[in-house]
């Protein structure tokens, strides 16, 4: 865990619009003054993300979220429910927020979250503003649980990263837009039926006509090699990642018990560890894994990590 002291230093690169990588109990997020044009323009940079992709703004609390955007009892009592957590709220953006327009991407939504980890809190707290997060990662790579994650995808281009240790939920918040009727805009580490035993049905997707969650590119969370899902028999050659009791001859697992939690924590460095295990041209086979729970927002990830990247789309 960072010292107080290097808290502090922290907190005054982003002052001097510097990036900091912080841990959080999903993934760690490459931060940046959400109100500096110059520090988030240095984000999509570092990841070589695309502008029109917005990011989501970390809070300190309901307090701070409700400077930048329009709360209604629904969203009051959702963020009473289960900030600080894996959960990002889409709302109305507030005329006075003064996020730079780049946060937003020009829309006029934001997406907000309250991280839940004791290091990205007092990083917040000892900043005292908004900070701009994405997930730590080159755009379109696996996002990282570990700081040596951070420090393989992004050294060089980022002045610092606080080692929280390894992220305990492992798997990116849930987007859930407010901005009208409830809508599932990523699954993620909060399970949609807790939010659904709250709102009622929740639609998964998203108004076509408006960017959505990494969702919407394809190809996402790739490793080098090749990917096949719900593989209860491997091929000779492949890396087999299994999930539950059945899969005994598995290279490695997700979760030797079958415990989705458990499994959504170990998806990404399995993902690396099994990456580097198949080597350059190899093959990873990821056992089944169910559609329920975490499952839904690990089966996102994997069908993402399986699907076509775009240098090898004809
Ligand atoms: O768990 C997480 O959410 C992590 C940690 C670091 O907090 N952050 C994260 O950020 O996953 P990122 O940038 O990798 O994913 C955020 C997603 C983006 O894909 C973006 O499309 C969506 O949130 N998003 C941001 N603002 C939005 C908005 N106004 N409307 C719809 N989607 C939005
Ligand atoms: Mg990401």
């Amino acid at each position: 865990m960072p010292s107080e002291e290097g808290l502090a230093r922290a907190a005054d690169i982003l002052r001097a619009g510097g990036l900091v990588a912080m841990p959080t109990e999903t993934v760690y997020g490459l931060a940046g003054d959400a109100r500096n044009n110059l520090a988030v323009a240095r984000i999509f940079a570092a990841k070589a993300r695309p502008r029109f992709n917005p990011l989501i703004a970390h809070v300190t609390g309901v307090e701070m979220a409700e400077t930048l955007a329009v709360f209604d009892d629904r969203a009051r009592a959702v963020a009473a429910a289960f900030w600080p957590g894996a959960l990002t709220l889409v709302l109305p953006l507030r005329a006075d927020a003064g996020l730079s327009p780049l946060v937003t991407a020009r829309l006029d939504t934001v997406a907000i979250r309250c991280p839940a980890h004791a290091v990205a809190q007092a990083l917040l707290k000892a900043f005292g503003g908004p900070l701009a997060a994405p997930s730590a990662n080159p755009s379109g790579r696996v996002s990282p649980t570990r700081a040596d994650h951070v420090r393989q995808g992004l050294a060089g281009r980022i002045e610092a990263v606080l080692d929280g240790g390894p992220c305990a939920v492992g798997i990116e918040s849930t987007i859930l837009g407010l901005d009208g009727a409830p809508v599932l805009l990523r699954p993620g580490g909060i399970p949609v039926e807790a939010l659904e035993a709250m709102l009622g049905p929740i639609v998964t997707g998203g108004d076509a006509h408006k960017p959505n969650a990494p969702g919407q590119l394809a190809s996402h969370y790739a490793p080098e090699a090749g990917v096949r899902l719900g593989v209860t028999g491997p091929m000779p050659g492949e890396v087999w990642v299994g999930f539950g009791p059945g899969c005994a001859g598995a290279d490695l697992s997700l979760s030797p018990v079958g415990d989705l939690v458990e499994a959504a924590a170990t998806l990404f460095q399995a993902l690396r560890e099994a990456d580097d295990l198949a080597g350059p041209g190899g093959r990873i086979a990821f056992a089944p894994v169910p559609e329920s729970g975490l499952g839904r927002a690990i089966n996102d990830r994997l069908r993402r990590a399986a699907a076509p990247r775009p240098h090898q789309q004809p």
